[in-house]
């Protein structure tokens, strides 16, 4: 059977940081019984696809996400596969023999009809992977008005339609609950058989890193402040948790935001080869942020 793997490309995935999340796992997590999973910032998944198929002693998931038309295509692969397999294929099979200017063509008239909030949910799932990818670097980015309004991208031969791959993640979803909406909706699962891995939007370093909008609300200091005191809250509740954030101090030293909001838990510095400027001068490995509450990690 197919390993699964995130069925988009999301900005912040976890592919290159999982070894540096099941370094910050309580050692005895393998051998745990009954553990619920929650990740209440899932985006594009990779860690909790890891997870779920690394340690088949998770019992149970939750993953939540804010973003409506994500949560609508987790859902879809978990109870609708086949349909969604069969509309993908057709936009696969109608827009790969295109030329270059009517796969542009093909592509607006696909974002017009996404952004018309009308269609069914297999529709809604099969637009968004395939604007997914076949957009400008597999962006997701909203105006005010909530529209989805990333360019067309050029690749010779995107995989629009991964067959293997979207089953092996129905497979995997089976046992998962799966939420839209505030993070905070999360902390009920809060418990001592459980585990958080929270990945949240990340804080900014520099000026033009904040290059992109998840989605039409943003995720600012007060953001990440709340989520400190709900880290706090499902603490007190018992649960262990693993976060991750960018960590400000690549950029100015003497910056101790996270330092500060997270002195009560165990921060741990990693490399992270990530991009944190849009030009290729920022490219480079810079550290990342792990905080957790495991205390033999
Ligand atoms: C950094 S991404 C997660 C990356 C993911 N772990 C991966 O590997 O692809 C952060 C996610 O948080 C979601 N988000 C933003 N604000 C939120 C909120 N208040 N509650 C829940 N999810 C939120 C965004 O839609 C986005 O998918």
């Amino acid at each position: 059977m197919t390993q699964a793997r995130p069925f988009i490309k999301w900005v912040g995935g976890k592919t290159q940081l999982l070894d540096e999340v099941r370094k910050s796992l309580p050692r005895d997590f393998a051998s745990r019984q009954h553990v619920t999973y929650v990740e209440p910032f899932v985006g594009g998944g990779a860690v909790m696809f890891w997870i779920l198929q690394e340690y088949p002693n998770i019992e149970r998931a939750i993953i939540n996400d804010i973003n409506q038309e994500l949560i609508y295509t987790y859902r879809v692969i978990k109870e609708n596969v086949e349909e969604l397999i069969a509309v993908l294929a057709h936009f696969q099979d109608e827009y790969i023999p295109l030329a270059a200017e009517d796969r542009k063509a093909y592509f607006f008239e696909k974002r017009v009809c996404f952004n018309t909030k009308k269609t069914n949910p297999v529709e809604t799932a099969a637009l968004f992977i395939f604007l997914n990818r076949t957009c400008f670097n597999g962006l997701y980015r909203v105006n005010s008005k909530g529209e989805f309004n990333v360019p067309h991208g050029k690749y010779a031969n995107p995989r629009i339609c991964d067959v293997d791959n979207l089953h092996a993640c129905s497979a995997v979803l089976q046992k998962v609950d799966i939420l839209c909406g505030d993070f905070s909706e999360t902390g009920r699962y809060a418990g001592p058989d459980t585990l958080f891995y929270i990945d949240p939007p990340y804080k900014p370093i520099t000026e033009t890193s904040s290059f992109t909008s998840y989605s039409k609300d943003g995720f600012n200091d007060e953001e990440q402040i709340r989520l400190r005191d709900f880290c706090v809250q499902i603490s007190k509740d018992k649960a262990l948790f693993v976060a991750s954030n960018s960590d400000p101090k690549d950029v100015n030293p003497s910056e101790n935001f996270f330092d500060t909001l997270y002195n009560h838990f165990i921060i741990k510095r990693v490399s992270a080869a990530r991009m944190i400027n849009s030009d290729a001068s920022g490219r480079g490995a810079i550290s990342e942020l792990m905080i957790s509450n495991v205390v033999n990690a």
